[in-house]
């Protein structure tokens, strides 16, 4: 690709894909869309993944590495993105940070709180930039909320609720067990997976969590292990609710659920303001609904495309940092560490059954 305003060629970075899992499919199609990324190196623990994959993405056999350590360390990989269970993550980070490696590590930043504050250290010592994967800050309608909400154009914000609901982990499904019930690879359950999404929208729209209060719960006790047949204990949760206020004063309600029959991916939230009301979903990305006064004592509804300014991308934004540019919003180390911070919070408060502040 050309900067014409420069008249040179941009850079391609070479790129280290640790995990080769289900998720990492999705980030190679949005490399692949954006341009400027080779994959050039590829790390995974399971032997027959990192064969199949790395054939199937062109990389070279003494680019295919078993330990990630030695990905990081190759001067011939410029950034790294890593897609691995969450037991894995604070060591990758780590690894990126002590290479001064450029990184895109998928979320939770973390297995476990203690994990977070150790690489915190680290990172005041020497910070690395880099980008977490809370990838909803790149859904336009939400992209579109946080401008509308900055602008005040929905009034003084008093109230929001969000709620993150799928449907694989319910009965019905008879979902098998699976890493993301092991409490020891995983940390939580519902509340790390997709709560933490849910923390970031809020903290992307109206600052920081000040004091919550919250509930965990396990609806599903036990699943069948695939491989042997046998029932496993599980013992994180299914689901997550809290309610929280923030920087401001606004007030949210949040609920999470990986029970919820019937909801695909919806991540939504709706904004309650003294001037008007907003809802955006995962649902429709595209678009938001907005309720307000249109002319004195008259409130009107009505559906409005996001528009194209809020068509971001995560790995245009990737791109940017790798570039050395700024750009405004992007989920960074410390969005990472503060969100580490509120799920901390929130096991906190369900285990001793009282309000956190933060
Ligand atoms: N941002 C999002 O919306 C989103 C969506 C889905 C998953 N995720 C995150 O992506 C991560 C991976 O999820 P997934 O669904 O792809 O999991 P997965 O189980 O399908 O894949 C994980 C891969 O990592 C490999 N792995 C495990 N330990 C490793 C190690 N030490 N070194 C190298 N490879 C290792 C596994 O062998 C596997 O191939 C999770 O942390 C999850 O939270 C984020």
């Amino acid at each position: 690709m050309y900067d014409d305003r420069k008249g040179e060629a941009m850079k391609t970075y070479r790129i280290g894909l640790i995990g080769l899992g289900g998720m990492a499919h999705s980030h190679v199609r949005w490399m692949n869309e954006e341009g400027r990324y080779r994959v050039v190196a590829a790390s995974d623990v399971d032997e027959r993944a990192l064969a199949e994959r790395g054939e199937q993405l062109g990389i070279a056999s003494g680019k295919r590495y078993a330990d990630f350590e030695e990905l990081i360390a190759d001067p011939e990989v410029d950034a790294i993105v890593s897609v691995t269970p969450n037991n894995v993550h604070a060591a990758i980070l780590s690894a990126c940070l002590a290479a001064g490696k450029p990184y895109l590590v998928e979320k939770p930043f973390t297995r476990v709180f203690e994990e977070a504050r150790g690489l915190l250290e680290q990172y005041e010592r020497m910070p690395v930039s880099g980008m977490v994967g809370f990838s909803y800050r790149y859904t336009p309608a939400f992209r579109y909320a946080r401008e509308l909400v900055r602008e005040g154009r929905l009034g003084t914000v008093r109230s929001f609720s969000v709620q993150y609901l799928q449907s694989w982990g319910s009965v019905a499904n008879d979902t098998p067990y699976l890493w993301r019930f092991n409490k020891d690879i995983t940390g939580t359950g519902t509340l790390g997976d997709l709560g933490s999404h849910m923390i970031d929208l809020a903290r992307y729209l109206f600052g920081e969590f000040e004091e919550l209060s919250a509930q965990m719960r396990t609806f599903v006790p036990e699943r069948r292990d695939p491989g042997t047949g046998a029932m496993v204990k599980v013992e994180v949760d299914d689901f997550v609710s809290f309610q929280a206020r923030m920087t401001g004063d606004a007030v949210g309600i949040f609920q999470s659920s990986r029970n919820a029959i019937g909801s695909g991916n919806q991540h939504e939230i709706s904004i309650y303001g003294d001037r008007g009301t907003l809802h955006a979903s995962t649902v429709h990305p595209d678009r938001v609904v907005w309720i307000r006064e249109e002319a004195p004592g008259q409130l009107a509804k009505s559906e409005i495309e996001v528009p194209a300014r809020c068509q971001v991308t995560q790995y245009g934004d990737f791109l940017s940092l790798l570039d050395g540019q700024a750009s405004d919003g992007l989920p960074d180390f410390m969005d990472g560490y503060r969100n580490q911070e509120v799920l901390d919070a929130v096991i906190r408060s369900s285990e001793e059954k009282r309000s956190v502040s933060l």
